[in-house]
């Protein structure tokens, strides 16, 4: 109802009161949420960054962190004036950004996704991982990781029969510079263990992961689902790692469920 002085008017506004954000994965951009876009827009305003190096999105000139893109995506919301609690969804290194954009900006979010990630630092041999990882691109450029990527980040199902959904990844993947990757390989790398702020969420949080996930392994999901106090784990049986882009429709449906029970 809008209050004028003489009486009140009632109005449809389809602008949705709930705002979700949905923060990408390691090497893509906001373009692996297209199903979300056109999925779940009728019950949230659906806002996908491209981390600073991802997508469209500019490097700029500080070496980013994780630290700095959750301060990028709180800088965005300033911009457009987002001031009231957003849901925040994080697909892999989004979850290590989302985990850190709530430890920094806990007042600025009403409900926490977590899909397909994790709350622990690096391992040593992970981070030695990275450097190798750096090391490539620097000689032959982030093609010589990302060719061989799709592998890992589908479920053996999709691998096997979605060739659309293989033709979409490398699209997405080619969107990436060697600056743009180097600089996530590194924040990736020397990001905190956020295990110890779990048991401190204080918000929703909803666990959505493939259980063909080949580069986060369920048990992980396990632990955040058993530490965080207001949680709910589901797992997507035929999906991998890309859980929201290789089971679009349950995915949106696990989303829509939750946010009706759990934040409306
Ligand atoms: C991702 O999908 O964002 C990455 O695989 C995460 C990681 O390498 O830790």
């Amino acid at each position: 109802m809008a209050r004028n002085i003489e009486i009140q008017l009632s109005f449809i506004d389809t602008r949705p009161e709930i705002t979700l954000v949905l923060i990408h994965g390691f090497p893509l951009n906001s373009m692996m949420w297209w199903p979300q876009i056109n999925g779940l827009d009728r019950i949230a305003r659906v806002i996908a960054p491209d981390l600073r190096g991802f997508g469209r999105s500019e490097p700029g000139n500080v070496k980013p962190s994780i630290r700095q893109y959750a301060e990028d995506i709180k800088h965005l919301l300033d911009q457009l004036n987002i001031q009231e609690p957003v849901i925040l969804c994080g697909l892999s290194m989004g979850g290590y950004v989302a985990l850190e954009f709530y430890r920094r900006f806990p007042k600025r979010v009403r409900g926490l996704i977590l899909t397909a990630t994790r709350a622990s630092a690096d391992t040593l041999e992970k981070k030695v991982d990275r450097d190798k990882s750096i090391e490539i691109i620097t000689k032959n450029g982030v093609e010589a990781i990302a060719k061989p990527l799709p592998a890992s980040l589908l479920s053996n199902h999709h691998y096997n029969r979605n060739d659309e959904l293989l033709l979409t990844l490398s699209e997405i993947m080619e969107n990436v510079s060697d600056e743009g990757a180097i600089d996530a390989l590194a924040a990736m790398r020397d990001r905190p263990d956020s295990t110890p702020d779990l048991e401190k969420i204080a918000v929703p949080t909803l666990i959505i992961h493939g259980l063909d996930d080949k580069i986060i392994t369920v048990k992980e999901a396990r632990i955040m689902d058993e530490l965080i106090p207001n949680c709910r784990l589901e797992f997507l049986p035929k999906a991998g790692h890309l859980c929201n882009m290789e089971e679009p429709a349950a995915w949106n449906l696990l989303v829509t469920n939750w946010i009706q029970e759990q934040i409306v």
